[in-house]
């Protein structure tokens, strides 16, 4: 599937993705009311990935949630990243009480709103960010998570997200505020917040990586991880899914190829399973040896 920003906006790039090879989608990260987002440019392709400072521009919450609705022919899910706590539950209560029947992706993890931390950083709000929510939320709901660099806070996230009902975990956003240098014109490539923007594809793959496998280690088995970062051929994906990932997230190569990329990533896993000899997802996920 698509990660949740990538090609998602829209109502035509919504039926684009339904129409395409993907097996469901996820719609933009969407606010209680429309969003214009950062000035631009506020998004840049780079040799080895991306980098974006977007600003959460949306069609807010009533659009996504209505599309959603209408169009579940594939189970989708649908992305929400409030401003505040109590934009979140506003949000989360619209959709329990509607006829939403996919999942939710709760966003806890968009570097770029100016002023607003990751919540996915700040453990004891995310803590009781997500009392709150099952308070409210009934149907099933999993996170987007930043990614974590070190093992306590590995170890003290997915101790803290062990506590709840998730129904998966999504790793991992964009490793955010890097810097990109335009070295002829010695400027920065985005305008928003002096350069600074979420960095994805080639360049954080092996962050990703560390984040599934370590998710899928040490979270209860009833929390699937979703993986997302740097996924641009089979291979890509056959590591994903090795290291624990039940689902897959394309996100700066389907921006830069179009829809064309799950196809292509498609047959490369499966050329992969088939010169290895596995014939199901089942015959290798999450069975990363170590030395
Ligand atoms: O800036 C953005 O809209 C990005 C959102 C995200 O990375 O979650």
């Amino acid at each position: 599937m698509n990660a949740s920003g990538v090609w998602c906006r829209t109502e035509a790039e919504l039926d684009e993705l339904i129409k395409s090879s993907a097996s469901t989608f996820v719609t933009k990260s969407s606010t209680l009311e429309f969003r214009e987002g950062n000035p631009e440019p506020r998004y840049v392709d780079l040799e080895l990935g991306s980098i974006n400072s977007m600003g959460l521009p949306n069609l807010g919450i009533d659009f996504y949630l209505n599309y959603s609705i209408k169009n579940n022919q594939k189970e989708n899910f649908l992305s929400v990243a409030g401003l505040t706590r109590e934009e979140n539950l506003e949000m989360l209560e619209k959709v329990q009480n509607s006829e939403f029947s996919g999942l939710l992706e709760l966003n806890l993890s968009c570097p770029n709103v100016i002023g607003k931390p990751q919540v996915g950083y700040d453990f004891d709000a995310t803590k009781s960010l997500l009392e709150e929510v099952f308070s409210v939320y009934k149907k099933p709901l999993g996170v987007k998570l930043p990614p974590y660099f070190d093992i306590v806070h590995f170890q003290q996230i997915a101790e803290i997200l062990n506590q709840f009902p998730l129904k998966f975990v999504t790793c991992v956003n964009s490793i955010g505020n890097g810097l990109f240098i335009d070295t002829d014109s010695e400027k920065v490539v985005i305008k928003p917040k002096n350069g600074f923007g979420g960095i994805g594809g080639k360049y954080i793959k092996p962050t990703a990586l560390a984040n599934v496998r370590q998710f899928y280690t040490l979270l209860n088995p009833e929390i699937k991880v979703i993986g997302c970062g740097g996924i641009e051929n089979g291979k890509d994906a056959f590591e994903h899914i090795l290291c624990g990932a039940s689902m897959l997230q394309v996100g700066t190569q389907l921006m830069k190829e179009g829809m064309s990329a799950f196809d292509r990533i498609e047959k490369e896993l499966r050329e992969i399973m088939k010169q290895k000899g596995y014939s199901t997802i089942e015959d290798f996920k999450g069975k990363l040896q170590s030395l």
